[in-house]
């Protein structure tokens, strides 16, 4: 408002007229900002929502009333999250329930077509599905590591983002790419992933300049979170990891999936309506505090 009166005085002064609603929104859109969590009637698609952060994910955005689908590779688990989202859904609304491999073109054109058939449209795409490594340049399978982890990771992610631009473009939809702390917090492991996932936040900033005004792009980056295979892990490497993210970060305690569901909300919502060819890292702080040498 400051600016807004300096720019009347000026105004004034020079004899101009200002058209004040092009310097503010008007006091409605300030009144809308109560209603930006409310998702009613919008169309959700998160790969990997069958477990971990996506499965955090898709339940937020039900419970905030939107449609959501379910997808991941295995029938057992989309059925079990599928149920829950289900009866966290305010109208009770059943999610779409889609298997689907993101290494196989066909799969996810079957997903995106299958979205599209359900509820006509798609509002946002949260490209969350990835793989880990703990791999280093010099394994003896190294490139089979970089193979698997590049389809996942980014191929499939830029194959999908094609399919679903058409439809996004229509609802003046956004993408959000799921990426990690460690493209701030590099480490002497996970030579592909890290690769992968600093991929993903320039893919992020150069589609914001290509489809603006009609699509917003933005990455998230997930700390140290406490999925159900983080938690369990008894591989030593990760057993390591887990102390020094817990010991390290200055908020002294690891994510939960819903920290990561309340910053993709946010993303998702109009109250980041001018934000496109950003990040968001979600970690407690510990990117300023992890060290890069692991053993
Ligand atoms: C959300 O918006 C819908 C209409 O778009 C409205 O019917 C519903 O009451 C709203 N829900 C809440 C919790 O405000
Ligand atoms: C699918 O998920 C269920 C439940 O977590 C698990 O018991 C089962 O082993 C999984 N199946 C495959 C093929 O990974
Ligand atoms: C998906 O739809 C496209 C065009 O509408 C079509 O070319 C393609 O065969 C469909 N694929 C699947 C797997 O349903
Ligand atoms: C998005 O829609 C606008 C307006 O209809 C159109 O000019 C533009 O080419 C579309 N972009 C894409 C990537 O489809
Ligand atoms: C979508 O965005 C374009 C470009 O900013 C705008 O002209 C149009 O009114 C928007 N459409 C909707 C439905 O918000």
């Amino acid at each position: 408002m400051h600016f807004l009166y300096v720019l009347s005085v000026v105004a004034m002064v020079s004899g101009a007229q200002i058209d004040t609603k092009y310097y503010d929104y008007s006091i409605e859109d300030y009144m809308k900002v109560k209603e930006s969590r409310n998702f009613t009637g919008k169309v959700i698609l998160t790969t990997g929502s069958s477990s971990g952060i996506g499965e955090g994910i898709v339940k937020l955005f039900a419970i905030l009333g939107a449609h959501v689908v379910v997808t991941g590779r295995n029938q057992t688990e989309i059925d079990i999250v599928a149920k829950e989202v289900e009866q966290l859904s305010p109208q009770h609304l059943k999610p779409l329930k889609i298997k689907a491999d993101l290494t196989k073109t066909s799969e996810m054109q079957f997903l995106l077509n299958e979205t599209i058939k359900t509820y006509g449209k798609l509002d946002v795409l949260v490209n969350n599905a990835g793989i880990g490594s703990m791999a280093q340049l010099m394994d003896k399978d190294f490139m089979k590591s970089y193979d698997s982890v590049f389809s996942i990771d980014l191929r499939a992610v830029v194959e999908l983002n094609r399919l679903a631009v058409p439809h996004l473009n229509q609802t003046n939809g956004t993408i959000i790419h799921i990426s990690s702390m460690c493209t701030h917090a590099p480490t002497n492991l996970g030579l592909d992933y890290s690769m992968a996932k600093e991929a993903m936040n320039m893919m992020t900033r150069v589609m914001a300049m290509e489809l603006g005004p009609y699509i917003r792009v933005n990455t998230l980056s997930p700390g140290a979170i406490l999925t159900a295979g983080f938690r369990d892990s008894k591989v030593p490497i990760i057993v390591k990891l887990r102390e020094r993210a817990l010991h390290n970060a200055p908020l002294k305690r690891f994510g939960q999936p819903l920290d990561i569901a309340k910053g993709v909300v946010f993303l998702a919502s109009i109250d980041a309506e001018f934000l496109t060819g950003e990040e968001l890292v979600i970690d407690g702080g510990l990117i300023y505090n992890y060290g890069g040498i692991i053993e």
